[in-house]
This record gives structure tokens, sequence and C-alpha cells, in this order.
């Protein structure tokens, strides 16, 4: 399939493009059009990592150590660009229930002074990256891009603040923005804090797996890669604007399937699994209906999770130069807050 020549020679501009799906999306991005400059606008919180842009050339990009509710590091960064993707946000829900403030800030107020930078310039598209967590937990069938925003938790409610402001902009003053919902996104260089690669990493280690409660909650699991691929297409498709796209890979599994997989990967005993005292206001399902997006754009997720799974565990065990420093810093601190005190659950009931 023929690239886009709209997006040869583009500059885009990636905010939080250190963190895991920014910096996937710049390498997958540069790899399809080597002609387009990438900036990255990033103010490397604990999640990012300047070490996951090794390997692209210094010619295609511009690193700013920057933080995006700073209006003049937000306006050098848009200089000259054509595109922005906007994936800076602070974005652990765990994280979001122990301290909500930096939420607010970065997922509301940033993405309001990104908006008002961009709106001031002539931009082809302003792509908001939100997520299907504004839904709030979808108990049966599959939320649509019409199904109510109904997030309970600060990360989701700050990401449906933002996800609104965005649209806001482009009824309000025309900005050429869209909006996408993903679901969970799997794959290399994640923050060892999320699902699969904390369990992916304590299994290497020899360490308890902390499912959560009954460990039945659901998620939609998607490999980055296919994210990527999708925000590209939306990049370019004519005459979106304003509109909003689920992505997702239909890919339904629960909690103890996915830990399931994982140790059979690493062939470790089920014996280091622990259920603990579950996350307040844990959603039990997120289930996404993303065929507005295939039926208009022909996209499709290509990677089955068997494979994206296997490959996602086989980079951890080869990265451990990656993970391991990071798993010996705030991490520490960070997992003792968390896990040191949950209390182990003897009796599970669904
Ligand atoms: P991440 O936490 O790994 O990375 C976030 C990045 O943003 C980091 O590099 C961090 O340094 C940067 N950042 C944070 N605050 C900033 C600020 N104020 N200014 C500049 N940079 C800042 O997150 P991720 O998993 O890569 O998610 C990226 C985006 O995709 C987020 O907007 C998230 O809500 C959305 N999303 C994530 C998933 C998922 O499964 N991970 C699914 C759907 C949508
Ligand atoms: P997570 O990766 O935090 O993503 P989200 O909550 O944003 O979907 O969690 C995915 C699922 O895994 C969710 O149902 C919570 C569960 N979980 C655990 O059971 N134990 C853990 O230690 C973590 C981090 C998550």
């Amino acid at each position: 399939m023929a690239e886009p020549a709209r997006l040869d020679g583009s500059r885009v501009l990636v905010t939080g493009g250190a963190g895991f799906i920014g910096a996937n999306f710049v390498h997958h991005f540069l790899r399809r059009f080597p002609d387009a400059h990438v900036v990255v606008l990033d103010s490397l919180t604990y999640a990012g990592r300047r070490e996951n842009l090794d390997g692209i050339p210094t010619r295609s990009l511009t690193f700013m150590h920057g933080d995006i509710r700073d209006p003049a590091a937000v306006a050098l960064a848009m200089e000259g660009c054509d595109h922005v993707l906007n994936f800076a946000a602070e974005s652990h829900v765990d994280r979001s229930i122990e301290a909500p403030g930096d939420f607010i800030q970065t997922d509301v107020y940033g993405v309001f002074v990104l908006c008002e930078e961009a709106r001031r310039r002539g931009l082809r598209r302003f792509l908001q990256v939100s997520t299907d967590e504004v839904y709030g937990e979808v108990l049966e069938g599959h939320a649509t891009e019409a199904w109510p925003l109904m997030p309970r938790s600060p990360y989701a409610a700050s990401k449906a603040g933002g996800d609104r402001l965005a649209f806001a902009y482009w009824a309000t003053y025309g900005l050429p923005v869209v909006v996408t919902r993903c679901t969970n996104n799997y794959g290399p260089r994640q923050y060892p804090e999320k699902l699969v690669p904390l369990f992916v990493t304590n299994a290497i280690e020899g360490q308890p797996l902390p499912v959560y409660g009954t460990g039945l909650n659901r998620r939609d699991w998607i490999h980055v890669e296919d994210h990527c691929s999708a925000l590209v297409t939306l990049l370019t498709q004519p005459g979106i604007e304003g509109e909003t796209f689920n992505v997702g890979a239909g890919n339904e599994l629960d909690v103890l399937t996915i830990t399931g997989t994982i140790l059979k990967l690493l062939g470790k005993p089920g014996s280091l699994v622990r259920h603990v005292e579950d996350r307040p206001g844990h959603d039990r399902r997120y289930a996404l209906d993303s065929s507005r997006l295939t039926r208009l754009t022909g996209w499709k997720p290509a990677v089955a999770f068997e494979d994206g799974i296997r490959q996602t565990v086989e980079w951890y065990r080869a990265n451990e130069a990656w993970w391991r420093p990071i798993k010996e810093g705030e991490f520490r601190a960070y997992y003792e807050r968390m896990y040191g005190t949950r209390k182990v659950l003897k009796e599970v009931r669904a």
C-alpha cells in the first residue's frame, strides 16, 4: 500500500514522545516516513525515558525537554510543525488514585495549553490520544463512539476532560482536531508499573505477581504497533476533523488469562500468583466497537495476540538493561507504597 504523500517531508510534534506509546510511535512513523522530521516535547517524568528514542537518526529528531503546561516551551516546539499528536499524560490508574493532582494538571490543563498554541497556527491536524477508559466500565456489549462518557477513576476523568476540551477547540475555533480512544496497549518499552511489563519482569525475577481481586477483570488488548498504524491512518484521512474514533483489537481477555500466558511463555510456576486486595473502583470490563474506523479507512489490527505477547515477553527478556535500572530507582518506593502493605487474599470469590 502506498504511503500517504502528505506525511513525506512533514514536521510532526509528538508530545510525550519519550513514553511507551509515544516512543513506539516515533520509531514506527520514521520507519514509514524517513523524510519526515519529528519534534518530541517531553518533560521526562518517571515514565519518560530518553533512551526510548535511541536509534532514531539525529537528522530526523529534535528532542526538547519541556512541559506541555508551559506555553513558551509549547510555542517553541510547535514552530514549523504541520501535525501534532498529544501523547503526553499521566497515565497510570493506580497513581491517579494515590495522587490525582498531576493528572488534572497534565491531562486537562496541558491539553488546554497545547490547543491554545495550536489555534494560532495553520496545522493540518491535531490528534488527541485519548483512551477507552473515558467510557467507564462497559459491562455488556461494546462501546461505540456515541456511548456515554462515565469515567470512574481520576485518570479516566482527566483524560475525558482533555478529550472533550480538544473537541471543543474544533467546534469553537475550527482547530483540525481528531480524537482517538484506544484500548489497553502492550509491547516493548512500557514502564513496568502496568500489568504486562510488571508481570513479565516480576516473573523473570521470580517475584510474586499481584493479581487484584479475582483477576476476572477484562480488557481488550492491542499491540502498540497496531495502535501506531491506526494513528498514522487518522493523521491523513481527509474530512474527519471534529470526529472521534475507537481503536481496539477485539482481544478481550481477563487478567488471569494474561497472567497464565506470561507464566507459560517464561516457563514459571503458577505459585507466583498472589491474589491481593482489589484496586478501589476497579473497572470490571472495557470493550470497544471500532468498526467505524475500519469501515471508513480500511484499518485493521495486524498483530495476533499470541504473536504479540510472545514477542513482547521476548523483548523484556532481551532488554533487561532497559528495565532493571528502572526497577531499582523511584520504582522501588512506588512498589512498596502500592503493594507493600496490600492484603493477600486467602479466599477469592468472583
Ligand atoms: P506513559 O506514561 O508511558 O508516557 C507518558 C509520557 O508523557 C512520558 O514520556 C512522560 O514523561 C510524558 N509527560 C507526562 N507529563 C508531561 C508533561 N506535563 N509535559 C510533557 N510530557 C509529559 O504513557 P503511555 O502509556 O505511553 O500513554 C501515552 C498516551 O496514550 C497517554 O495520553 C495515554 O492516556 C494514552 N493511552 C494509553 C493507553 C495504554 O494502554 N498505555 C491506552 C489508550 C490511550
Ligand atoms: P493496568 O495495566 O493498570 O491498565 P488499566 O487499569 O488502565 O486497564 O491494569 C490492567 C488490568 O490488570 C486491570 O484490570 C488491573 C489489573 N492489574 C492487576 O491485577 N495487578 C496489578 O499489579 C496491575 C498493575 C494491574
